[in-house]
């Protein structure tokens, strides 16, 4: 496996496997990896010729009083863990080389990022999309892979891909969880371990909607949001920063529990860890 941290130079790369006739497979990542983005990264192995996996913390995309600063971190273990999983090139750029001083663009996708997680980390999707959309420019990838974890963030991303023409195939690959159900996350590191039961009650509470679904098909929607919510807060640590249910392509509310509803969720732990996941509410 090849490290690379200039943008130029991985262009360059990029066109010569291109010129090769090779496809390229892209997994965006900030890091710090775990099984969910080794799974990606499989993935991209069996959908690519290469695969490149780029390793950058996006001032962009943290607010203020987020985590930018304690982000954690793990480069050598990083590299072993990309090499095992079949990775051509880790491509880590530093801070300078993507943002100069001079840098004045945005990409922003409008009404889809305006609930959910865009609405209580505002200007979030716009540092996730602008980062995204430089990193395909420096990769020249033909599809790339992205976790279904971070829901919202795929709808968004198919979203400005569409709109902007870019010629790749956005795949979503589906929820890694721990054996005990917690969805994987670079930011579980941060739980304690008297945090880890409160933590659990995100799958818990799907686990519970589903069954709820599957007992009761006509059940309101309000009523399962409510008896969530109720899950959630039997933990004293845990507060919700929503859960809605949802249309999987508009992220618009239901009205009524359908085929192609997801429950998501995002709660803070203790105040000071923010959790998220999801489920379809029928099936599986
Ligand atoms: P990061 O949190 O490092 O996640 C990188 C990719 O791994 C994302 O596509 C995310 O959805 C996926 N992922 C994380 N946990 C997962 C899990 N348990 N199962 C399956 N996939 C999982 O998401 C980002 O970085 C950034 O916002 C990024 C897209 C790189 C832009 O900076």
């Amino acid at each position: 496996m090849k490290v690379i941290t200039s943008p130029v130079e991985i262009q360059t790369v990029a066109q010569d496997f291109r010129a090769k006739q090779l496809t390229i497979g892209l997994v965006p990542t900030m890091g710090f990896f775990h099984n969910g983005h080794v799974a990606l990264m499989k993935e991209a192995g069996r959908r690519a010729d290469k695969v490149i996996v780029s390793l950058f913390v996006n001032p962009l995309q943290f607010g203020p009083s987020e985590d930018f600063d304690t982000y954690p971190h793990a480069f050598e273990k990083d590299c072993q863990i990309a090499e095992d999983a079949g990775v051509d090139i880790l491509y880590t750029p530093n801070k300078k080389d993507m943002y100069s001083e001079e840098f004045a663009t945005t990409i922003q996708v409008k009404g889809l990022t305006s609930g959910l997680c865009g609405g209580d980390r505002p200007g979030h999707f716009d540092g996730v999309t602008t980062v995204v959309g430089k990193l395909f420019n420096q990769t020249l990838p033909h599809i790339a892979v992205f976790g279904e974890k971070d829901f919202q963030q795929l709808a968004v991303i198919r979203q400005f891909v569409r709109d902007l023409d870019f010629p790749i195939s956005i795949i979503g690959y589906p929820i890694v969880r721990e054996a005990n159900g917690l969805a994987m996350s670079s930011r579980n590191s941060y739980l304690k371990k008297d945090e880890m039961d409160a933590a659990l009650c995100l799958s818990t509470a799907i686990r519970y909607a589903k069954n709820l679904v599957r007992k009761q098909q006509n059940i309101a929607v309000s009523d399962i949001e409510k008896k969530v919510a109720d899950t959630l807060l039997k933990h004293s640590e845990c507060t919700i920063d929503y859960i809605q249910i949802v249309h999987q392509n508009t992220l618009q509310n239901c009205t009524q529990i359908s085929s192609d509803s997801i429950l998501l969720i995002a709660v803070k732990i203790n105040n000071r860890i923010r959790l998220i996941d999801n489920s379809k509410l029928t099936g599986g």
